[in-house]
């Protein structure tokens, strides 16, 4: 269906009333003094479109969650007819179609390593579900002085105070210090630390020592280590070697720590695999999943856990239960669009495909991986990133927001994160859009870099 120009309702008029009305997240709403706020009236396969028509590849997937493009017509036509079904039911006491289903699909994409699903619907719950039962899986062990948590440098994990607690990012966390409990920081792998003459998993080994010396020393206080599997994404996509999970994993077998792998933002075929850590051959005792597991569509997260800590918490003492919920918790809708998602992986071979268009991109991006103020040229799957050499302080404070307003004027939806631009966009794109992507960054990029 054609979208004609909204004639009365224009963007401007939007934007005067969202700014009126609307605390928008993750933003300090001074700054929309100077920087657009793009109000989004349709979408269409990877395009956003404003009210008087102008049009945003989005090359974000929108904060990384859409996969199918927008307005999807298989996603679109699951939810419509999952709506006539069952638009939501309480899931404590009941249980239903999609939810089940959803749940025997992705144990299997395991192979029955992670045999039960438990829900809720934003990233950072996920996280925190997580963390409270792999202490309570310790408690009801006999072990509840296993209360810690370890994260990696430059960590991101979500903004409520329990992922917060786990996330490494000084811009998110400081205001809230005293609120939250102290986790135990150990070194990132980030391939971009190597030292002269060392390869990317020598920095993984160097690493991981980091974490078994910490293991060595507290194995009896940690509950678990959290860890974005192969590509830390918040903190600039800093992209390690699979090597680092490998050894992570056998130093929790080792020192009993349980492995609580974020494949949030990573997971759904990202980097490459359908989950990242297939690429290192382990599976975690919890993986978080969220963003792109409903196609980016509905809110919905989920924690896959083995069967031997789903058994921790089974007896005839409901307190050795885990009481966590959350009102919207297995959604209908939401998992409904999770298992087209999954139909959609399933039927068009989207991960192989995904290796020609990644293949096709990375090539469209060479200018600009050869560029002589660009270093750290990177990519790992469908996420590709590099960054920017800006010397001038004054001006590498300001790169992220003139790029994105930049990008805007180019028919792109890109937000650097401070100098590190990247490219996370949805599966569908086609030959002439990755090629007019890969152009446009080029041309914004050097706009923004000589102005
Ligand atoms: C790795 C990772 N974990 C957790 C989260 C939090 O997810 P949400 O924003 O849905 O709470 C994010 C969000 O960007 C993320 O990238």
């Amino acid at each position: 269906m054609a979208h004609a120009p909204d004639p009365i309702n224009k963007s401007a008029d939007w934007v005067a009333r969202s700014l009126r009305s609307v605390w928008h997240p993750c933003t300090q709403m001074q700054h929309h003094e100077s920087v657009p706020l793009v109000p989004v009236s349709h979408g269409r396969g990877v395009w956003l479109y404003d009210h008087d028509g102008k049009r945003y590849l989005d090359a974000i997937s929108s904060w990384w969650v859409n996969l199918f493009g927008h307005a999807n017509p298989r996603i679109n036509a699951a939810l419509k007819d999952q709506l006539d079904k069952l638009e939501h039911a309480m899931l404590a006491g009941f249980t239903h179609e999609p939810v089940i289903e959803l749940s025997e699909q992705l144990s299997s994409l395991t192979g029955n390593v992670l045999g039960h699903a438990f829900y809720a619907s934003d990233g950072a719950s996920a996280v925190e579900i997580a963390l409270k039962m792999s202490f309570h899986a310790w408690r009801n062990a006999g072990r509840g002085g296993k209360q810690e948590f370890v994260c990696l440098k430059g960590s991101y994990h979500g903004e409520t105070i329990g992922a917060l607690a786990v996330t490494d990012v000084a811009l998110f966390k400081d205001a809230y210090g005293p609120l939250l409990r102290a986790a135990r920081v150990v070194a990132s792998p980030d391939a971009r630390g190597a030292r002269e003459g060392e390869t990317a998993q020598d920095v993984a080994r160097r690493a991981a020592a980091d974490v078994e010396a910490l293991f060595a020393e507290r194995a009896d206080q940690i509950a678990a280590i959290i860890i974005e599997p192969l590509v830390q994404c918040a903190t600039g996509m800093a992209m390690h070697d699979p090597l680092y999970l490998a050894l992570v994993r056998s130093l929790c077998d080792r020192y009993q720590v349980h492995l609580i792998l974020d494949e949030i933002a990573v997971g759904c075929g990202r980097t490459g695999t359908f989950f990242a850590c297939e690429q290192a051959n382990i599976w975690p005792d919890f993986l978080c999943l969220s963003k792109g597991i409903s196609g980016g569509y509905l809110p919905l997260s989920l924690v896959l856990t083995r069967d031997e800590i789903y058994q921790a918490f089974y007896s005839t003492d409901v307190t050795r239960g885990f009481l966590h919920s959350h009102s919207y918790t297995g959604n209908p809708l939401a998992c409904r669009a999770a298992l087209a998602t999954l139909a959609i992986f399933r039927d068009d071979d989207v991960l192989n495909r995904n290796q020609a268009r990644a293949g096709r991109l990375r090539q469209a991006l060479a200018p600009l991986a050869r560029h002589e103020r660009v270093r750290h040229f990177r990519q790992r799957g469908m996420i590709f990133a590099f960054d920017a050499i800006e010397p001038d302080a004054t001006r590498a404070a300001t790169f992220s927001r003139r790029f994105f307003t930049t990008a805007l004027e180019h028919e792109l939806l890109l937000r650097p994160i401070g100098g590190t631009v990247y490219l996370m966009p949805p599966y569908v794109l086609s030959d002439e859009e990755i090629d007019g992507l890969a152009e446009r960054t080029r041309r914004v990029f050097d706009s923004v870099i000589s102005s």
